[in-house]
């Protein structure tokens, strides 16, 4: 491997192996997205345990100070909105000049297996690691599903994560699902959990990362059951306890409760 791919490799992953990104992207298809409508100061507090944020290029150029940055993984796809005929149908909107120029450490693309759109997403996805390898960038791949959440389950996301490493991807990213060992078993690279809608709970989201950290994740990119909690600075910390420090959930719970009392 080239140094420019395992230096930035390096910076995805801390040296535990695990890691843990703050996604900022949603605006991308959503719009303003509930507590993400300033996406500079809802991160604020958040940032001493990111290890990277995932974010587009506009929000990077506008909200994010470029001095002591977190690495970033810079969105690459897309096109549709959440209004719009079909969100599978996204392509590749940053030019490969442009993630250099923004000296992103990763790119993230979205695929859409089983969809209208799959081909072209899995195209998009192929063009960009071609692209990307050539300059030592990793690519990651979302296991994307759209509106249809009912996808959330082993067999069709352990299909869509071994289609993406296959494709190339250095680093696959999908949903938290029973039987997780089914997905990361059958990826051959490292596989980090998304989180989806916000969950009823603290306690729920601790318990799915804690078992999917078991069953072979190496960590999070965990954005609505962070930022849209009334604590999001204690839910960062009562995470990163699970995903850095072998925490059990209910110690992270703990955590969690004692800096929500804290304030
Ligand atoms: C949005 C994304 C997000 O990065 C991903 O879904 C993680 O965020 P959340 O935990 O809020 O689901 O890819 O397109």
């Amino acid at each position: 491997m080239d140094w420019g791919m395992a230096n930035r490799l390096s910076k995805l992953f801390q040296p535990d192996g695990n890691c843990f990104y703050l996604p900022i992207d949603h605006g991308y298809f959503q719009g303003p997205t509930r507590c993400l409508e300033r996406p500079g100061e809802t991160i604020r507090p958040l940032l001493p345990y990111c290890d990277a944020l995932f974010v587009t290029r506009g929000v990077l150029r506008s909200s994010i100070i470029p001095a002591g940055s977190k690495p970033i993984i810079l969105r690459v796809s897309g096109g549709p909105s959440v209004i719009g005929r079909d969100l599978a149908d996204e392509q590749i909107t940053t030019s490969m000049e442009e993630i250099i120029r923004l000296n992103a450490t990763a790119v993230g693309v979205s695929i859409f297996v089983g969809s209208d759109y799959e081909r072209q997403s899995l195209m998009n996805l192929s063009s960009l690691v071609n692209e990307c390898e050539r300059y030592g960038i990793p690519v990651m791949a979302v296991t994307a599903v759209g509106k249809e959440l009912e996808k959330q389950e082993s067999r069709y996301l352990a299909l869509s994560s071994r289609i993406a490493a296959e494709l190339g991807a250095r680093v696959v990213k999908t949903y938290w699902c029973k039987d997780f060992d089914r997905v990361t078993t059958g990826c051959p690279v490292p596989v980090v959990m998304a989180g989806g809608p916000k969950c009823e709970t603290e306690l729920e989201v601790l318990e799915f990362v804690h078992d999917g950290m078991q069953n072979g994740a190496v960590g999070v990119n965990l954005g609505r059951n962070v930022w849209q909690n009334p604590h999001p600075a204690a839910m960062m910390r009562a995470l990163y306890s699970i995903i850095h420090e072998k925490a059990k959930p209910k110690e992270a719970f703990d955590i969690f409760k004692e800096l929500k009392n804290k304030g």
